[in-house]
């Protein structure tokens, strides 16, 4: 065994969403601690430019690298789409992102061959959802929507509320005019809203929520990568959550989404990486 199989995983998002990455992994990976890093002061990142996201995410990885981090999970789309590729060549540990298991899952899931995905509109103009997605099955038809204001109102904690309803009808009740059967929650703060989406587009759409395909992709990368903590699971997890902004805020949140409540969350000033 070598001695970075104790060593956490590394997960970052611009703020809360990728908390719903950061629970599939552990409900699926329970032997593994995380190192989460939520970019709070800077939220949202899907309105922001390739050259913005690339140097947040940069930044945070130069973060994460200095927690000893055997591995890291991109849990944002818009980083995934803008900033994974060039990451990649640059570290010497793996990184995975959420874009390519959830177009494999739809792929797999779909009937009629046509995928609705919604996103920021950084991962939506990247178009990288319909390229993975034609390169695994080429006739598929991909119809992608931005939902701008979806990150906002689950930042804010308006899970539920009529607002969210009203506008989650304007966004979606569009895409089904194209009778998708499998709709991508391509943003990682998009499966916080997997009710009120539901209802919406009804139960004959599959929704893909590429969280759980991810935490998959990752227990197969450190197997591969003989990486994979031997702990069976652990009755004290050592998670360790950081934000650069309104640390109380996120702890409150995450403990409203996570299977245990934390209970230290830290900021740090991610311009000094
Ligand atoms: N949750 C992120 C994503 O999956 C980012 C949302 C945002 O910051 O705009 O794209």
């Amino acid at each position: 065994m070598s001695k970075d199989c104790k060593a956490p995983i590394g997960v970052f998002d611009s703020g809360v969403g990728g908390l719903t990455v950061a629970r599939e992994i552990m409900r699926n990976l329970p032997g593994e601690d995380i190192v989460y890093f939520g970019d709070t002061a800077r939220v949202p990142y899907g309105s922001k430019s390739k050259a913005t996201v690339l140097r947040y995410s940069r930044q945070i990885v130069r973060f994460l690298k200095t927690q000893q981090v055997k591995a890291i999970v991109i849990a944002c789309n818009t980083a995934s789409a803008y900033a994974l590729e060039d990451i990649r060549k640059e570290i010497e540990i793996p990184i995975i992102g959420v874009i390519q298991p959830g177009a494999k899952v739809a792929c797999e899931t779909t009937a009629n061959g046509r995928i609705g995905v919604i996103g920021t509109k950084a991962t939506i103009s990247s178009g990288i959802y319909t390229s993975f997605m034609r390169r695994q099955k080429p006739d598929v038809q991909v119809v992608g929507k931005p939902c701008p204001l979806f990150v906002p109102l689950v930042e804010e904690g308006w899970i539920k509320d009529p607002i969210t309803v009203e506008v989650a009808k304007r966004y979606l009740e569009e895409l089904l005019q194209y009778d998708i059967d499998t709709l991508i929650l391509g943003c990682t703060h998009y499966p916080l809203l997997r009710s009120t989406i539901r209802e919406i587009v009804g139960e004959k759409v599959t929704l893909v929520n590429p969280a759980y395909e991810t935490a998959i992709e990752l227990r197969e990368l450190l197997e591969r990568e003989g990486l994979s903590n031997p702990a069976k699971g652990k009755e004290h997890p050592n998670h360790c959550f950081y934000v650069s902004d309104a640390a109380e805020d996120f702890r409150n949140f995450a403990n409203s989404i996570l299977p245990y409540d934390i209970e230290m969350t830290q900021q740090i000033n991610i311009e000094e990486y």
